[in-house]
């Protein structure tokens, strides 16, 4: 798997010859500027919930690429009226089998509205299960237990965890979180970008390392393996 980081929580996950693109807002983030988002391929967008922070670019880059985008019934009718077509709605629990694997959609704690205002639906997280290997992308969401049926359910070989506190869990809860979710390698998200989700890079990092975990995090525009 190639991971691809877009800045804040968006990131471009190529495995099985697909590319996935979750929570695309790139062209409003004054950090990702140097990011063409006319370079950003996707066959599918996963979007887990309706703040602006997570689709300001959803629409363009859907119309352009004509991706399938998943996200919860409430942003598919609300994407719908811009002449998105090609959506499939999801909520919370529920799993679906695509080309390169499954989409399991799961619990988030945290609110959805759309840019406009409108209800957005449950906020979600998605399990991503492939040949290649697993991995938990958690979306905005709170430390919460509903984390320990994640590691229950599957191996989970990475994960996408929330760390700029604030509007989700900080650095201690996602370490907690890597315990529920029984995983180790973790990959940063949801910090820096504003003021009020400003986090010590440094800090974290050690944090991370003395329980022995792994957090990575990643410079905008870089690309590893996995
Ligand atoms: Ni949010
Ligand atoms: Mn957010």
């Amino acid at each position: 798997m190639n991971i691809t980081y877009y800045g804040h929580s968006c990131f471009g996950i190529e495995v099985n010859g697909k590319h996935l693109l979750f929570d695309p807002f790139i062209t409003p983030n004054e950090m990702a500027k140097h990011i063409d988002i006319k370079s950003v391929k996707a066959d599918y967008i996963l979007i887990s919930h309706g703040h602006e922070d997570h689709m300001a670019d959803a629409e363009v880059i859907a119309k352009r690429t004509n991706a399938e985008v998943i996200c919860s019934w409430e942003i598919n009718v609300w994407l719908g009226k811009k002449a998105v077509n090609n959506i499939h709605p999801m909520n919370i629990g529920g799993k679906i089998k695509r080309d390169f694997g499954n989409i399991k959609a799961v619990v988030a704690m945290h609110s959805s509205s759309l840019p406009d205002g409108t209800y957005g639906g449950t906020a979600m997280g998605f399990v991503i299960e492939t040949e290649q290997g697993n991995f938990y992308y958690a979306g905005d969401t709170a430390l919460t237990y509903d984390m320990k049926l994640i590691g229950d359910y599957r191996k989970i070989d990475f994960a996408f965890l929330p760390i700029g506190d604030n509007f989700t869990m900080g650095v201690d809860n996602a370490i907690i979180a890597t315990e529920f979710i029984k995983c180790d390698d973790i990959i940063g998200m949801h910090y820096d970008t504003f003021e009020l989700i400003k986090v010590n890079k440094e800090e974290a990092i050690t944090k991370f390392k003395n329980h022995g975990t792994s957090l990575t995090l990643m410079n905008i525009g870089e690309t590893i393996s996995k």
